[in-house]
């Protein structure tokens, strides 16, 4: 099997393949990443996945390269694992890499193959992707396209590639399915839920999925805007809710919203996908759920001035936090990097500890100081930010805190910081949609 694109997705699909039992090739076209896959060394941080490249790198059963047609080649079921980042014009997705990587793997291709898309598209890509590979494939070579989204969290990547909730096959020939029913077979015989559907459900399954999530989240901080206008107290209020077994409480913490290199864009696109479709108040909606999330963030930027006297200037603030969620050290779209941007934009002298996502967020804000710990961002600081919701920040002692501080004022943007031991501990302490 080949496995194109070897992104967080790619990687990890890769060594999963692997990991199966089955000969993988991985392709990249930059080679400095193939060479680090070849020593068995993944190009991002993620708990499991550097085991598993070393172990089947060393048995030979896993291999990278840059050359497509060694895929095509060497494999006769070919997985797009390539990015699809939002369009540097407009919301929607930038689909260049998925149709370079089918027309390339198709002048290469020497023999009849399934070709399985598992990039997060826009629904109705996939129809594209077929044609591209026909028109591109050498006469008498067949390809069957499958789409079979990947529903991976990062920090949990592995484990959800290896044991995901479902598995969703997405095929319009039944040689497509038992070929995919052959990967997967390991999980079917788990027990793990199959759909079999066509091509645009499948497609449309994993950006519905994600803007559910968004959605969801958008809408606890609207309930936070709520409770803070009327006193109510959005955590308690997410329990409650959460209790309702048709609601569940996962993905109801109110904060500085969401971020990341997925829930965003796809919510975009598939925003400005609903608008191509015709379907303008789908779009409104997402848009909305949208503008909500960014509101969040600078919430907290109005906070922090108010508690600053209405002025940053000159203002000493500890970020704690750059990550988009804890456990991961990748700053795409990040809040506590915006909020910490808008902070310092407004003149503050901002101090940034993030435990693991100092130097990717240095390479994308260098106008930050990043400190290399708590203490060190916390020293002679007048509020202290805390956006990302490392364990360390939680089991910080409070009182420990205030005897660094010049100030003990603190914002938790992530509603997850004990109010009462930090107020016992001397802090003021603002959190979202939570009464002061
Ligand atoms: C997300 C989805 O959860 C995966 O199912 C999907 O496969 C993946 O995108 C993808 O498309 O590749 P991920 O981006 O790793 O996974 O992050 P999440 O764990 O979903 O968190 C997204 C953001 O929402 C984070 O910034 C997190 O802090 C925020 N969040 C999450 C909240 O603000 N509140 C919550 O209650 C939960």
């Amino acid at each position: 099997m080949s496995v194109i694109g070897t992104g967080y997705l790619g990687a990890t699909h890769a060594a999963c393949l692997a990991e199966l039992g089955f000969e993988v090739v991985g392709v990249d076209h930059d080679h400095r990443k193939v060479a680090r896959l070849n020593e068995g060394a993944a190009p991002f941080a993620e708990p499991g996945l550097d085991d598993l490249l070393a172990r089947h790198v060393g048995t030979g059963r896993l291999r990278f390269t840059t050359e497509v047609a060694d895929a095509a080649m060497s494999a006769d079921v070919h997985f797009l694992c390539v990015g699809t980042p939002q369009s540097a014009l407009g919301r929607s997705a930038d689909l260049g890499a998925v149709f370079a990587a089918a027309r390339d793997l198709a002048r290469h291709l020497t023999r009849d193959c399934v070709v399985v898309g598992k990039s997060t598209v826009p629904v109705g890509t996939a129809e594209r992707v077929a044609r591209e590979l026909e028109r591109f494939a050498p006469p008498g070579v067949e390809t069957v396209l499958a789409w079979n989204p990947e529903f991976l969290r990062e920090g949990h990547a592995v484990l959800d590639t290896l044991h995901p909730d479902r598995l969703v096959l997405g095929v319009d020939t039944p040689d497509a399915e038992l070929v995919l029913r052959g990967v997967y077979a390991d999980a079917i015989a788990r027990g793990v839920p199959v759909h079999v559907t066509d091509l645009a459900t499948a497609e449309l399954a994993k950006v519905a999925a994600n803007a559910f999530l968004a959605t969801k989240i958008s809408f606890i901080n609207a309930m936070a805007d709520i409770s803070d206008r009327s006193g109510a107290d959005v955590v308690a209020l997410a329990d409650i809710l959460g209790d309702d077994s048709r609601i569940g409480r996962r993905f109801l913490d109110a904060g500085v919203g969401f971020g990341g290199g997925c829930l965003p864009k796809d919510l975009r696109a598939l925003s400005a996908r609903a608008e191509e479709l015709g379907a303008a108040q789908v779009s409104g909606l997402l848009r909305e759920v949208d503008e909500i999330n960014l509101r969040a963030r600078s919430k907290v930027v109005d906070l922090a001035l108010e508690l600053c006297g209405g002025d940053l200037g000159a203002r000493r603030v500890a970020v704690l936090g750059a990550a988009f969620k804890p456990l991961s050290d990748d700053v795409r779209d990040s809040p506590a990097l915006d909020v910490a941007l808008q902070v310092h934009r407004r003149g503050a002298e901002v101090r940034v500890f993030d435990p693991e996502a100092a130097l990717n967020a240095r390479s994308v804000a260098p106008e930050l100081t990043y400190v290399a710990s708590l203490e060190h961002a916390l020293r002679g600081a007048d509020l202290v930010l805390h956006l990302t919701e490392w364990p360390e920040f939680l089991e910080t002692d409070p009182r420990w805190a205030a005897g660094l501080v010049a100030r003990p004022v603190i914002i938790d943007g992530r509603n997850k910081l004990d109010l009462d031991g930090w107020t016992r501990a001397g802090w003021t302490i603002q959190a979202i949609g939570r009464p002061r």
